[in-house]
């Protein structure tokens, strides 16, 4: 569980600013027709001039740099030259940069062309609902707050909150401790100190919130068939605002 302050927490930043980059140039190259594997090798571009190394690639065997998730596709799409993008489509993409021994990681959900009211809801809630997580992140504050805060906001809106993946700690590994649930109870589970680095993830669904893994053993789906919505900050606890290093 990582305190970061200094020479560690500089690094962090460098990491979080070159996974920003990433994500801005590749929603910038996603548009009808392009496929996912373009996608990633944008983003891949990126994470190779800063002189940085993927973090996801090799991670527990994935075989990419990026996870690039379409539509009911929640989390963890592997890149495929065979995978389209088209107008209508909700396309998720999911990056971590490692450079002199820290992780940052992130990811941001974009609309191609038109897609249904409903689907533009689902995206300004995943928003709204990663921005307030992060408001709840204070220290002082307890890890069921951030929870708390997501789930209270999306039940709100009339979606719901993936309870299979959760938020994580990072620092010198992609994921440390603690946990961080999208859902939860406000004044419950660990207190937050100054300097904790965490991922604020919250996946939402727009239909129920139950999930599978496809037989390429990585891509998650709504069991439903549902769309899906992603997004997440590198955060850093401090005594008032967190510091988003991923913003
Ligand atoms: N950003 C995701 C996470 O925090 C993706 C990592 S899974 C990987 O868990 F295997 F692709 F690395
Ligand atoms: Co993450």
């Amino acid at each position: 569980m990582g305190v970061t302050s200094g020479a560690d927490l500089r690094a962090m930043e460098t990491c979080g600013r070159i996974v920003r980059k990433a994500l801005d140039e590749m929603m910038g190259f996603i548009a009808p027709g392009v496929t996912t594997l373009q996608i990633e090798r944008v983003g891949r571009e990126v994470i190779d001039a800063e002189g940085a190394s993927p973090s996801f690639l090799g991670y527990n065997g994935y075989p990419a740099a990026v996870c690039v998730s379409l539509n009911d596709e929640v989390v963890h799409g592997i890149p495929s030259p065979a995978r389209t993008v088209r107008s209508g489509d909700l396309v998720s993409i999911d990056i971590g940069a490692y450079k002199d021994g820290f992780h940052g990681d992130a990811a941001d959900t974009v609309a191609v062309g038109l897609v249904t009211p409903e689907a533009r809801m689902l995206l300004e809630t995943v928003y709204e609902a990663r921005g307030r997580g992060i408001k709840a992140a204070r220290a002082g504050s307890r890890i069921g707050d951030i929870g708390a805060a997501i789930q209270e906001y999306v039940e709100s809106q009339g979606f719901s909150v993936v309870r299979a993946l959760v938020g994580h700690g990072i620092g010198r590994k992609l994921h440390e401790p603690p946990q961080v649930p999208n859902f939860g109870r406000s004044g419950k589970g660990m207190k937050l100190g100054e300097g904790l680095a965490m991922a604020i993830e919250p996946m939402i669904c727009l239909g129920g919130f139950g999930v599978r893994t496809l037989a390429d053993r990585w891509t998650v789906v709504t069991e439903d068939g549902a769309l899906s919505a992603h997004a997440e900050h590198t955060i850093v606890v401090s005594g008032s605002s967190p510091m988003i290093l991923t913003a």
